[in-house]
């Protein structure tokens, strides 16, 4: 089988981040034949339509994002929930890629996570980004739902996921997106 390149964006931006955690917990579980690539989105500027002097003259770091989606299978988004909703980091990202020429979003088979520290694990920010991706006809994988709460106890000192029920709901997230995204991809 073609393996499957999955890029994956994490909605927080702090080093300690539990989400970004998460993401480099996702890259060492990935399936055989599934290579998960984290994209860093620090450098991208602020939304603002007055940097991008002609259509399709991005700034650098949101043509970067741009390449690596469109060259992507599949996205796995793992973000944060703030004020019961998407992080700005993640929405700024998503508004970025969206916009014409050629959003490299449209038909972009997509899995969601999130992790927090206290007892709702991202169920509220979740929805949230079903629904955004919805209305940029991104093809969100549906079930399973992994909402990793209380997460500061799932991770150790140097920031591994050593909850093994947790790692078990990652994998088969994993899997299940590698069958969706197969199941999506164009016949050649
Ligand atoms: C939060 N946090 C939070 N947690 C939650 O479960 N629901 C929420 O609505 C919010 N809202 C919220 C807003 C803002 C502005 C901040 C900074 C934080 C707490 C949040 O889950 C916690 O800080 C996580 O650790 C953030 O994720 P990272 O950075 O660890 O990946």
């Amino acid at each position: 089988m073609t393996p499957l390149r999955v890029l994956g964006l994490s909605g927080s931006l702090r080093k300690a981040s539990l989400n970004t955690a998460l993401l480099r917990a996702a890259v060492d579980l990935a399936p055989a034949g599934m290579t998960l690539e984290p994209f860093d989105l620090g450098a991208l500027p602020l939304f603002n339509e007055d940097l991008v002097a002609s259509p399709g003259a991005w700034p650098e770091p949101v043509a970067a994002l741009r390449t690596a989606i469109a060259s992507a299978d599949a996205l796995l988004l793992v973000s944060p929930e703030y004020n019961h909703s998407i992080p700005a980091v993640m929405k700024n990202a998503i508004d970025w890629a969206s916009r014409p020429p050629a959003s490299p979003l449209g038909g972009k088979p997509a899995a969601i996570l999130g992790a927090s520290p206290g007892g709702f694990g991202t169920v509220r920010m979740q929805p949230h980004l079903r629904q955004v991706l919805t209305a940029l006809s991104m093809l969100t994988l549906g079930r399973p739902e992994v909402l990793v709460s209380n997460a500061k106890a799932k991770f150790d000192a140097n920031g591994a996921l050593v909850d093994e029920p947790t790692r078990e709901a990652v994998r088969a997230l994993l899997v299940a997106l590698a069958e969706w995204t197969a199941r999506l991809r164009p016949k050649t």
